[in-house]
């Protein structure tokens, strides 16, 4: 794929200070390599996605960013610190939502306030501006068995930016909404990428979804799990959605990224 790097990369130089390196890490889970010896840097205020097939590990390598999993060797170092457990400089949005299911919208959003210690009344303040700004506005009584998949996704959604870390780790957040609501989300995520100048690392599923809304994209292939790729598309953000369908330029890095993961695809 490399012969055909032009057609989708601007050139732009990589100018932006890195707020998270992978220096190194491989992880086992018994005899399944997870991840060998990955390597990847993240610059602070752009968007990351992570695509790749299914069980390439980047579950994994979320977790290892975010403290919740050790690796066997390498280091992840954020904002030139080594990580040594999770701390409230990064938050996650979990693939299976990982919600308190005894706990409403509120105390959910509210959740990792809680556990910093901040006061009720301030949690709440907090968390209701961002049930509003993931549109659920009205459910904060509402228990997550209540819920939709989606609006579950919303909620996860909601209590990792109530928290305000500087990173943000996002595990295919928007993989059980409809494609309407999906649009609007991707639209809420690059106002949040352009506002709050906060490091996304976003795994999505899907290449249209990852040319359109990143900064850089790192293509991961399985078995052992390790960074093919590289692409800094041009961005596409600016279009908007309903233009860049016909795009040649667009077309073009999703064929090419598509052909690179085919043959990965079971
Ligand atoms: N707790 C665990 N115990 C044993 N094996 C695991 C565990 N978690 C993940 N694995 C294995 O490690 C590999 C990577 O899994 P991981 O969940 O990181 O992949 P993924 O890229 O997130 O996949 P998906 O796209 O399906 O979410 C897979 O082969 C998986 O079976
Ligand atoms: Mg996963």
């Amino acid at each position: 794929m490399s012969q055909t790097n032009k057609a989708f990369s601007d050139a732009r130089p990589l100018d932006q200070e890195i707020a998270v390196s992978v220096r190194g890490v491989s992880k086992n889970y018994g005899s399944v390599v997870a991840l060998k010896d990955m390597t990847l840097e993240f610059p602070r205020g752009q968007l990351t996605s992570l695509l790749g097939p299914s069980g390439c590990g980047k579950t994994t390598l979320l977790k290892i960013i975010a403290g919740l999993l050790k690796p066997d060797s390498g280091e992840i170092i954020v904002n030139g610190k080594p990580v040594v457990g999770p701390g409230p400089n990064r938050s996650f949005v979990f693939q299976d939502f990982a919600l308190l299911p005894w706990a409403n919208v509120m105390r959910n959003v509210a959740f990792g306030l809680e556990l910093r210690g901040v006061a009720k009344s301030e949690r709440e303040a907090k968390a209701a501006k961002y049930i509003k700004d993931v549109g659920l506005g009205g459910f904060e009584k509402a228990y997550p068995h209540e819920l939709s998949g989606g609006m579950r996704q919303r909620v996860g959604l909601a209590r990792a930016l109530a928290v305000d870390s500087r990173v943000l780790l996002l595990d295919e957040p928007f993989s059980a909404v409809d494609e309407q609501t999906r649009r609007k989300f991707q639209e809420d995520l690059l106002a949040l990428v352009a506002n709050e100048n906060k490091t996304f690392i976003f795994v999505t599923h899907s290449i249209e979804e990852a040319v359109y809304v990143s900064d850089q994209i790192a293509i991961l292939l399985p078995r052992p799990s390790r960074v093919s790729e590289i692409i800094r598309p041009t961005s596409f953000r600016s279009k908007g959605v309903e233009n860049i369908r016909r795009d040649p330029e667009y077309l073009d890095i999703v064929d090419e990224i598509w052909a690179s993961l085919r043959s990965y695809v079971e």
